[in-house]
């Protein structure tokens, strides 16, 4: 079985080799990502294997299934950047729902506790010896109200770590859990009542731009928004007019709409050409890490560990128990 493993990054090899290898796969790792302008790469192999910014729309669809591609595996959860109806008949597709939702939900906290008590700032002054505390006041998270969006793994980790630090959990989901504990309420009353609002929903039709001018325009004055699930839940631009306004008090990105020619390269010797982003990073109430909430030794095992198990039953005819996107059946 050969696999064609796209946007590979150093950090990805020894850890796939460790379960790959033993499996018999024969794995080929390929820095670019799979788009229209790559994808005859992935001619003579029998899978490919993609993430989160790889962009597998209609055409690289067709053009995989014309190659005898049989499978796409997703090391990555959400599946947002596929074409599902697409691949109807043509390819499977898996994906990996559960590697580390507490990799995730820990980013989500550390990104507040940093953006609330300026430990990014602090660092830098300490660094240069200015012991000054001027501009690096917080506020304490006991007693506030944090809203959850998307109660599924990543959220209810998030919400068992705030209510650790005593804050009171709101929480909206399209299909609530009734075994969850969690306080379920609509959505505009949560954007009304929270002081912080953490988004862990999936991108769909349903989703995009969720966070938009109408939705900020109910919030409370000075919200901390927080975003480790996917870009285009937020509409940039709004947001940027929120916090110029002064109605978003600070946000917290690890996604960003237009990550995908940017997020994971180095661009530090470059004039980055996207100012929306350019204009987030340069406020001071605002984090943006590069979608790294995932990045843990043990998210990067079981993500491994699952993207072979998802291939070796596919090709051994049984894939009973593989995790397959379920909209492709
Ligand atoms: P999950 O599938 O366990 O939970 C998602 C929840 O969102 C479910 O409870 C579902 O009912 C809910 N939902 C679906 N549609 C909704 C809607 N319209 N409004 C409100 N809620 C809705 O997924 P999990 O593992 O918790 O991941 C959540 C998201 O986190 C993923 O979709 C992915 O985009 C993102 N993610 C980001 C990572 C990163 O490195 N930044 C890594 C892994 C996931």
């Amino acid at each position: 079985m050969k696999l064609a493993f796209f946007d590979t990054k150093p950090y990805d090899i020894p850890g796939f080799d460790r379960y790959a290898v033993p499996a018999g796969i024969e794995v080929k790792y390929f820095e670019p990502n799979l788009n229209e302008d790559t994808v005859s790469l992935a001619a003579g192999f029998d899978a490919v294997c993609v993430f989160v910014n790889d962009t597998v729309n209609a055409a690289v669809v067709d053009k995989l299934y014309q190659l005898g591609i049989k499978v796409i595996v997703l090391r990555c959860a959400g599946f947002n950047n596929v074409d599902i109806r697409a691949c109807r008949d043509k390819l499977r597709v898996f994906r990996v729902p559960a590697y580390s939702p507490h990799a995730v939900a820990e980013h989500a906290m550390a990104l507040l506790l940093t953006i609330n008590r300026r430990t990014h700032k602090a660092y830098i002054r300490t660094r240069e010896f200015n012991f000054s505390l001027q501009g690096l006041a917080g506020f304490d998270l006991y007693g506030k109200t944090v809203g959850i969006i998307g109660t599924g793994k990543i959220g209810r980790v998030f919400a068992d770590i705030c209510r650790g630090f005593g804050m009171n959990i709101l929480a909206y989901d399209k299909f609530p859990a009734a075994d969850s504990g969690l306080h379920y309420v609509a959505l505009s009353e949560l954007f009304e009542k929270s002081d912080i609002i953490s988004l862990h929903c999936p991108l769909t039709e349903d989703t995009n731009h969720l966070i938009d001018a109408e939705s900020i325009a109910r919030m409370k004055k000075g919200v901390t928004i927080i975003n480790t699930s996917r870009g285009g839940l937020i509409n940039t631009e709004d947001l940027i007019t929120g916090i110029k306004e002064k109605k978003v008090g600070a946000a917290c990105l690890d996604v960003y709409e237009e990550e995908g020619d940017l997020f994971y390269e180095d661009f530090s010797g470059h004039i980055v050409q996207d100012d929306k982003l350019v204009r987030l990073i340069a406020m001071p109430n605002v984090i943006v890490t590069s979608h790294q909430a995932f990045l843990t030794t043990e998210a990067l095992d079981n993500i491994a560990s699952t993207t072979v198990t998802n291939l070796v039953k596919f090709f051994s005819g049984s894939p009973d128990g593989a995790t397959e996107v379920v909209y492709n059946k």
